[in-house]
């Protein structure tokens, strides 16, 4: 009898962490569940965007990796927002593609705190943020500018560079970086659709 007691009790503990991990009882997540995801959906998207990027690079120089990253990147998103619970963008307070990647105002907070902290020393792996904002779990990881990024981003992008980011992007904003500074972030927001 205390056998089937134990059992019984072990089987309901399965159950409720099986539940909790797939996301059944989605409304008793808890915030560093959510977080732990958050993080793993973000490095998901530089594990796969960024060596698209340099593939692109290597394989047809800058101007043909404008054309794949203009694609790419916001289809990453997409799929990572079609296969989670989350929605995916990338945003700047100087942004490039201003239809997708323009803050609203708890990111524009939160780009400025990134700066603010990038600029006293702190690196771009811990530069996070979450919180529940209206209700709603959001995410927010710093995207560092790194050497590689200075070619479209930096203050001294070529002719070809300018003429093919004019064409695609006429109020782009994203020149004039230095490596280190945070060129922008990944932007998610917990939703249980
Ligand atoms: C080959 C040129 C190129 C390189 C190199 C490049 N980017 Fe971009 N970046 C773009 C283009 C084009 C977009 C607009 C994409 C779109 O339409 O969503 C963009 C957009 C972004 C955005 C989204 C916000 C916005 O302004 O639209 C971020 C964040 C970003 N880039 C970060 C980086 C980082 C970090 C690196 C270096 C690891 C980098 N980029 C390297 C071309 C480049």
């Amino acid at each position: 009898m205390s056998s089937r007691f134990t059992d019984s009790s072990v089987m309901s503990a399965v159950t409720i962490m099986l539940a909790t991990i797939t996301g059944c009882v989605s409304q008793d997540r808890d915030d560093a569940s959510l977080l732990a995801e958050a993080r793993a959906i973000t490095q998901q998207f530089t594990a796969t965007l960024l060596p698209t990027l340099q593939n692109a690079l290597s394989e047809g120089g800058p101007e043909h990796a404008i054309e794949v990253c203009s694609v790419r990147a916001p289809e990453i998103a997409n799929e990572l927002a079609e296969s989670t619970h989350w929605s995916v963008r990338r945003v700047s307070l100087k942004a490039r593609n201003d239809k997708i990647a323009t803050p609203d105002s708890w990111e524009r907070k939160v780009l400025s705190e990134f700066e603010a902290r990038q600029s006293k020393g702190e690196t771009g792996a811990t530069l996070s943020e979450s919180g529940k904002i209206d209700g709603e779990f959001r995410f927010m990881q710093a995207q560092i500018t790194m050497p590689l990024c200075l070619t479209c981003h930096g203050t001294n992008v070529s002719a070809g560079v300018s003429a093919a980011l004019r064409e695609k992007y006429p109020n782009d904003l994203a020149t004039g970086y230095r490596a280190g500074e945070v060129r922008g972030a990944i932007s998610l927001r917990y939703s249980r659709d």
